[in-house]
């Protein structure tokens, strides 16, 4: 039997374990977090970190590897890289692709090299350097890791007091130590999930994204289809497409966020050549019918890719989360949640006596919940009702301890 590395064990990564798994594969999955759900979902979960080709490779000794994927995690993406040059899988990331991924500041020069909208930046590793070139910004800015991902290590400021601080913070996620400053964009926040098949976009979703807003700046929902003119749309397909002609991804998934402002320009915040994070496949295969997870395996193994949508509905996805660090002690109402008809698939991570953890990183979910409708109104209406339908019973943690 023929193995898949799947590298992280998060809920971003599971679809493409129990896709692997469905195909036919043996899954190896990798994460340095024994309790990992990947943990549960491998047939061989090695616990260490994806950052570490090398390694990865040696602990598995000579096995022979069909494919090597990693959905949702820029971090692990030049570990995908490099462990497909040493098994010699079929696919290969453009080179361009993956630096954008990991590199805010390189996408930000693809965008300004394309003449589309861009907004004022600066990106070093030095204190001094970015102290110096915020005062050239101005405020508010934007501070965050330039190699991370899932909104870890960001700032929002409204002035120069707590600079240095949010530096310091963006270290804490960054690999590489390079800080991006960005002038902060004023709109509505939006995600694109699309997905290239010989040179051409195959297929693009767009989504109107809830964000918490400052200081987390997490995602607590994507809605599909996004609420978008179509000279809008037509503006951002011309646009995905001409970023990725221009950075060689001419095959496999590629994740955008973007800002629309009041005067209806769109601003790229940044790239990912992979699939999306936040259950956006899963999303995905509600609203349109299409398994981008499959897709993205079967592009992995060198095969041929058929990339079409059976259907076009409304689908949201929201993201499920606890209000306050503390014990998990009961999910009430998750039959009649079930029960509700826009409801098309509910996850829940977490178990009661878990602990949990307040929603102030992308890393805290809950579970995901899944609604499809015909309208808007609609599936507005369902999600409401769905929400104060399951609640999550959490004893908080007393100060000082857990
Ligand atoms: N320059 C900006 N202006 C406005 N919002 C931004 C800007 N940069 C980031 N954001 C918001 O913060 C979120 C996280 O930033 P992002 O660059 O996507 O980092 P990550 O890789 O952690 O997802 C974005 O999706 C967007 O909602
Ligand atoms: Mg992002």
């Amino acid at each position: 039997m023929r193995n898949l590395i799947v590298l992280g064990g998060g809920e971003d990564q599971i679809p493409a374990y129990r896709e692997g798994r469905r195909l036919g594969y043996r899954v190896i999955g990798v994460d340095q977090r024994p309790d990992a759900l990947g943990a549960a979902e491998a047939d061989q979960f090695l616990c260490m970190t994806s950052r570490d080709p090398e390694g990865i490779a040696r602990a598995l000794g000579p096995i022979d590897v069909a494919a090597v994927i990693s959905p949702a995690s820029d971090a692990a993406q030049e570990s995908v890289a490099e462990l497909s040059r040493i098994y010699r899988t079929a696919h290969r990331t453009a080179p361009g692709a993956l630096r954008c991924s990991v590199d805010k500041g390189y996408f930000r020069e693809v965008i300004d090299r394309l003449g589309l909208p861009a907004y004022r930046y600066a990106q070093h590793n030095s204190v001094e350097e970015l102290t110096r070139a915020a005062a050239e910004l101005g405020y508010p800015l934007i501070v965050k890791p330039a190699d991370s991902s899932g909104s870890k290590g960001i700032t929002v400021l409204d002035g120069p007091a707590n600079l240095v601080g949010a530096i310091e913070h963006a270290w804490k996620h960054s690999f590489s130590r390079q800080v991006i400053l960005e002038e902060l964009i004023e709109g509505r926040h939006g995600a694109v999930e699309s997905f290239f098949a010989d040179g051409r976009l195959a297929f693009m979703a767009v989504t109107d994204r809830i964000i918490t807003g400052p200081p987390a700046m997490i995602s607590l929902a994507h809605v599909v289809p996004a609420d978008l003119d179509e000279s809008a749309h037509a503006r951002l397909s011309e646009a995905v497409t001409a970023i990725c002609a221009e950075v060689g991804h001419r095959q496999g998934p590629v994740n955008f966020d973007l800002v629309l402002t009041p005067g209806g320009d769109l601003y790229f915040i940044e790239m990912g050549a992979r699939l999306g994070g936040n259950g956006m496949p899963l999303m995905v295969r509600h609203a349109f019918g299409l398994n981008t997870v499959e897709a993205a395996i079967r592009l992995a193994l060198g095969e041929p890719l058929t990339i079409d949508v059976t259907h076009r509905r409304t689908a949201a996805l929201r993201i499920l989360a606890a209000a306050s660090d503390g014990v998990l002690t009961a999910v009430e109402g998750l039959d009649a949640l079930k029960r509700i008809p826009e409801v098309a698939d509910v996850q829940v991570f977490k178990a009661p006596g878990d602990h949990v953890r307040a929603y102030t990183q992308a890393g805290n979910k809950l579970g995901y919940l899944v609604m499809v409708s015909d309208t808007r109104k609609q599936l507005e209406d369902a999600l409401d009702r769905a929400l104060r339908t399951l609640r999550f019973e959490i004893e908080p943690d007393v100060k000082g301890s857990a």
